[in-house]
């Protein structure tokens, strides 16, 4: 088989990885993948949201299957351009991607479906939204309606903070058409945990669970980013959360979307908030969580490929997913400065002393090759990702590789997988 994954970061290169060690793989393409991508696949000089781009190289190059990584060409359509041109891909239509796409959207199905989550309402107007701000009281959350890079969340302490955040996206419009519409809910409190499930639209196969961590700090201080570490498995997800978020969260969901004409296929990642009164759903994504996707891809046993495949056949009840019985955790090495201003350019060495190391792999989310060297080449840079049989054992590992890398312009935290260790 020929496979093409859509993507350049770390989670792309994770998926690059598993999907090059299956049997049934000739060769992976990555449009347009990175320098470090390049080493395990063929770099296709096409952008993730260039969808004849895409399907034009798909169609040309005799693609069997396309695997996105980001939300970004699910929601413009990729997913159904292929489906066209016969060919299969791991994702869902645009309807279906509509989930990541619009929050309230997303809300409204989990409504109907009768899935646990924070009370809501939609907005697109200013004056009404600060006076439902104002009767709900704080904290509360405001979130841009569409997709605005990750930063369309504002989790305000106070009322004046909600009131800024609806200013700075109705009024400014800076988020754009992704910020002219609001969804404004309350605030749920608890420890979040990732939750990924495959599904063909009506058959579900979940995946090992995981957590991440977004604040930029230890101690999970300091400003939100893109993630700066993720483990598995998720111990705060016991049998019991794993069972009532299977039976009351993803199968209404998926039985929800396929009455509703917009079955979903591919991997739904659902956030949870595990609160002092159960599970609730914070967002779903349509794509796998990066860091996530990196610790779930080094704990998965089994050839990722038929399961990709069969969830696009509608096959996914004959798949059984094996895990390796170790815990995984990915340190995330990121530019200093990051997640506010930094400079791209400098130099990392020691990433083959830090990869040679036993059960760790050093997945790249931006950097670039210059000669012999490696330098960074955005703001999360690095994912150095260890197997061990517990999960402070893969900590100690991936914190061994870390400290092999010689990167004076960058930074990680120390405390990746504190809340399970
Ligand atoms: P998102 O961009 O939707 O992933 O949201 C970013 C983060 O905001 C989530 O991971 C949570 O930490 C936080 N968040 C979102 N919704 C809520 C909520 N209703 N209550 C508390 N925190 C939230
Ligand atoms: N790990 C957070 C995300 O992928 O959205």
């Amino acid at each position: 088989m020929k496979v093409l994954v859509l993507g350049g970061g770390g989670r792309e290169h994770a998926l690059c990885w598993a999907i090059a060690n299956s049997s049934l793989v000739e060769q992976v393409f990555c449009a347009p993948g990175s320098d470090a991508i390049a080493q395990l696949a063929t770099p296709v000089a096409v952008g993730v949201e260039d969808i004849q781009g895409i399907v034009g190289f798909a169609v040309e190059s005799g693609i069997d299957l396309v695997v996105p990584g980001p939300e970004a060409p699910l929601v413009a359509g990729v997913a159904d351009g292929l489906k066209d041109a016969g060919i299969a891909c791991f994702g869902p239509s645009a309807a279906a991607a509509q989930m990541e796409g619009s929050k309230a959207f997303a809300k409204d199905v989990l409504d109907r479906a009768g899935v646990p989550t924070a009370r809501w309402q939609r907005f697109d107007q200013s004056a009404p939204a600060k006076a439902y701000i104002e009767k709900l009281g704080a904290p509360i959350v405001v979130k841009a309606d569409g997709l605005a890079a990750g930063k369309g969340v504002t989790v305000a302490m106070t009322t004046a903070e909600a009131i800024e955040a609806v200013e700075a996206a109705i009024d400014e419009k800076i988020f754009g058409e992704a910020g002219a519409s609001l969804v404004i809910e309350e605030f749920l409190d608890g420890e979040e945990a990732s939750f990924h499930v495959m599904t063909d639209g009506e058959n579900v196969v979940p995946l090992a669970t995981s957590q991440d961590h977004k604040r930029a700090g230890d101690g999970d201080s300091g400003p939100n980013t893109g993630g700066m570490g993720a483990y598995s498995p998720a111990p705060i997800v016991t049998d019991a959360v794993h069972q009532e978020v299977m039976e009351r969260f993803v199968h209404p969901t998926l039985k929800t979307m396929a009455a509703d004409g917009t079955p979903f296929q591919g991997v739904l990642y659902g956030g949870l908030m595990l609160t002092s009164d159960g599970p609730k759903l914070l967002e779903y994504n349509v794509r796998f969580g990066d860091p996530e996707c990196q610790v779930l891809m080094m704990r998965l046993k089994s050839d990722i490929v038929p399961a990709l495949l069969a969830a696009t056949e509608g096959e996914l009840n004959h798949v059984d997913l094996r895990w390796w019985d170790k815990a995984a955790l990915s340190v995330v090495m990121a530019t200093n400065g990051y997640p506010g201003d930094y400079e791209k350019g400098s130099p990392i060495k020691g990433l083959e002393a830090a990869g040679a190391l036993d059960d760790v792999m050093v997945f790249h989310a931006g950097s670039k090759r210059d000669g012999d060297h490696w330098r960074a080449n955005g703001g999360r840079v690095l994912g150095v990702t260890a197997l061990g049989d517990t999960i402070a054992a893969a900590q100690e590992r991936a914190y061994q590789a870390v400290d092999l890398v010689d990167w004076p312009g960058g930074f990680c935290r120390r405390d990746i997988g504190w809340r399970a260790v």
